[in-house]
């Protein structure tokens, strides 16, 4: 396993030492790139001597790159060979202001360059004085960096090196360390995986120009697909309208009535180990769409029949051993209404979240809900959807839930 290390400039940095050793004891590889501010605390000699590799310090010095061999092919950019080479990637100490330039995108030094360049997991153990740590602006970039799916390791409290007591002591290097491994971990715990993903809102034609739509926004789909690209999983990704961007590195099925959507996850089924059905389906389609842009009438009444239940259909026809998980938006009692989808529709797990609630659901960046299965229900807590994709994921990895094991 390769770790990144990224040490900033803090009292803690020679902490980071320590972690150097607990994460090579553990048998990972570790590669330092240091702050210009860490140098001030600890010499770069002291973690290439701990970790046997040379330490980055400069974008604009590249240590690996043999430009003075003239080979073709012999420069690389660094700072984006390194973030797609590792497995995960652990700022210890972060400070307040390292924080903050993750939190705000900034690259213009090599360790937030390879921050931003890097897919892998992200762990950030944050060290400074209680009142930095208390700041608003710390909490809120904290907090923005949780809900992209970073995750947060201590600070700890206690006596802090500047005389005051509190929170803001660097997590013990074996805590991280814990995390760190479980981080890298799950970047393959889902690589036997082939997921198809529904998302988005199917859209029925009125006439030419029309349509029953609805207000699906396809994020939800696209996060949990995400979530599964960054465990290993290959993912096919059929999405009808969305007003979000669909990631980039999966497979693509573009649709845009259920009908279409039956007939490509029928198709695409027999390739799946697992399910998850995220789209928001139309449970209503126009009996005769009319060609033509329909005349404006002081009244219009529309012949409407049921769409096919995708969930269903496909939950009869997968091959033995294929984890069926379907959505439930519902607008009231949204658990029981869950439970009861869950029996009639012959699936492994439901996600039941009530779209009634503002900030949350449909159009939204954040959701909550509950996880149901025959086994258990679990709380989903108000997050952001690429949060609750993680959580949602990781449910989804116990083996058990399989009704029919392959
Ligand atoms: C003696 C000393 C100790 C410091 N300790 C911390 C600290 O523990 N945490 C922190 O966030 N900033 C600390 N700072 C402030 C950072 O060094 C400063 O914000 C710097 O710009 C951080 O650079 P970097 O984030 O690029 O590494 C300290 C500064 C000094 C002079």
């Amino acid at each position: 396993m390769k770790v990144l290390l990224g040490v900033c400039g803090g009292i803690a940095a020679y902490k980071a030492g320590e972690l150097t050793r607990e994460l090579r004891r553990r048998g990972a590889t570790v590669q330092v790139i240091m702050t210009a501010g860490a140098e001030h605390f600890v010499t770069p000699l002291t973690f290439a001597a701990l970790s046997s590799n040379q330490v980055m310090t400069s974008l604009w010095q590249p240590v690996n790159s043999d430009v003075a061999s003239g080979e073709p092919g012999a420069f690389d950019i660094e700072h984006i060979r390194v973030a797609q080479d590792a497995d995960v990637l652990v700022l210890a100490p972060a400070t307040a202001n390292f924080i903050a330039r993750l939190a705000h995108g900034f690259a213009d030094d090599l360790l937030s360059a390879i921050c931003l360049a890097a897919k892998i997991p992200i762990v950030v153990a944050p060290a400074m004085n209680v009142n930095m740590w208390l700041h608003p602006a710390t909490q809120a970039n904290i907090e923005t960096l949780r809900q992209r799916g970073v995750q947060i390791v201590g600070p700890g409290s206690g006596d802090l090196a500047c005389g005051m007591v509190g929170d803001g002591r660097l997590a013990e290097p074996t805590e991280i360390a814990d995390h760190v491994l479980a981080a890298a971990q799950r970047t393959s715990d889902m690589a036997n995986e082939t997921i198809l993903i529904t998302a988005g809102g199917t859209r029925e034609p009125i006439d030419a120009v029309r349509f029953i739509g609805n207000r699906s926004s396809g994020k939800m789909g696209f996060a949990l697909a995400e979530a599964a690209m960054a465990r290993g999983a290959k993912v096919i990704l059929i999405h009808a309208a969305t007003t979000a961007a669909p990631p980039a590195g999966c497979e693509h099925i573009h649709v845009t009535t259920a009908a279409q959507m039956e007939r490509a996850v029928l198709e695409q089924l027999p390739r799946a180990s697992m399910v998850i059905m995220a789209a928001a389906v139309s449970d209503y389609q126009v009996v005769s769409p009319h060609a033509q842009k329909l005349k404006k009438t002081t009244a219009l009444t529309l012949e409407l029949t049921q769409t096919p239940d995708i969930l269903r259909q496909a939950a009869q026809q997968r091959r033995a051993g294929t984890l069926m998980v379907g959505f439930a938006a519902e607008t009231e009692h949204p658990v029981e209404e869950g439970r009861r989808k869950l029996r009639e529709k012959g699936i492994d797990v439901i996600v039941a979240n009530d779209v009634s609630q503002p900030g949350q659901g449909f159009d939204s960046d954040q959701n909550a809900g509950t996880i149901i299965s025959a086994h258990d229900e679990r709380m989903l807590p108000l997050s952001s959807k690429r949060v609750m994709a993680e959580s949602i994921m990781d449910y989804l990895r116990t083996t058990s839930l399989r009704l029919n094991p392959r």
